[in-house]
């Protein structure tokens, strides 16, 4: 499928790229996975604050977010263990819309578990692969999802995503700002118990 104009270059938004099905079998497996490896809540670097949503990641890089500042991880050193791998049906959405040489190798999870949980206005750019796209997809209740320019204070416009929505952030617009200002609670049924859940695969290194 096409993705529909977004009015930003280089960000491409593909409405129901993922099925029901699809939907309800990642969301299971991702059930079981999140048994294995609990999610943790985050901390702000330098104050500590504990964050909104809860993370986890998949792959052989995490990005973590904790007092000593943002970054990546080549383990869960909440769960004292490796980040589990990447599921198989991510690595085929990347295949599908990265357009990219080389595998992603990080799968950040964010959850969004109650009506006041949202991110901040944010750029990834904690990458080295800045030529490779940012893919994420959205899972469960709907969010309203704000896209900015360069600069913090720079106009910006807000999306819609909903459950199955695929969003890719790459070319020119790979380093805009970003973030979630607030999740439709109750508006799907994907998720027992509610909310959202955010998939963002990233390509960190550059490829040799
Ligand atoms: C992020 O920017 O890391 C997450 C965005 C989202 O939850 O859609
Ligand atoms: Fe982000």
């Amino acid at each position: 499928m096409k993705p529909v104009d977004t009015g930003f270059e280089g960000l491409a938004l593909y409405p129901r790229h993922l099925d029901e099905v699809a939907q309800r079998a990642l969301a299971a497996e991702l059930a079981r996975a999140l048994e294995r490896a609990p999610p943790y809540r985050p901390q702000m670097p330098r104050t500590g604050k504990p964050w909104s949503i809860r993370q986890m990641n998949f792959g052989p890089l995490g990005w973590v977010s904790r007092p000593e500042g943002y970054g990546y991880a080549s383990r869960d050193e909440v769960n004292s263990a490796p980040w589990p791998a990447i599921p198989a049906a991510l690595l085929a959405l990347w295949d599908d819309v990265a357009a990219y040489p080389a595998s992603p190798e990080c799968c950040l999870v964010n959850l969004y578990e109650q009506p006041k949980a949202r991110m901040g206005l944010h750029r990834d750019e904690d990458e080295a692969a800045l030529d490779a796209p940012v893919v994420s997809l959205s899972l469960g209740d709907t969010c309203v999802f704000r896209v900015g320019g360069f600069a913090r204070g720079d106009k910006s416009k807000s999306f819609r995503l909903s459950s199955g929505d695929v969003l890719v952030m790459g070319g020119s617009s790979r380093l805009r700002f970003h973030g979630v200002d607030r999740v439709i609670f109750g508006s799907s049924r994907l998720i027992p118990g509610g909310g959202r859940i955010n998939l963002t695969l990233r390509r960190v290194t550059k490829p040799a």
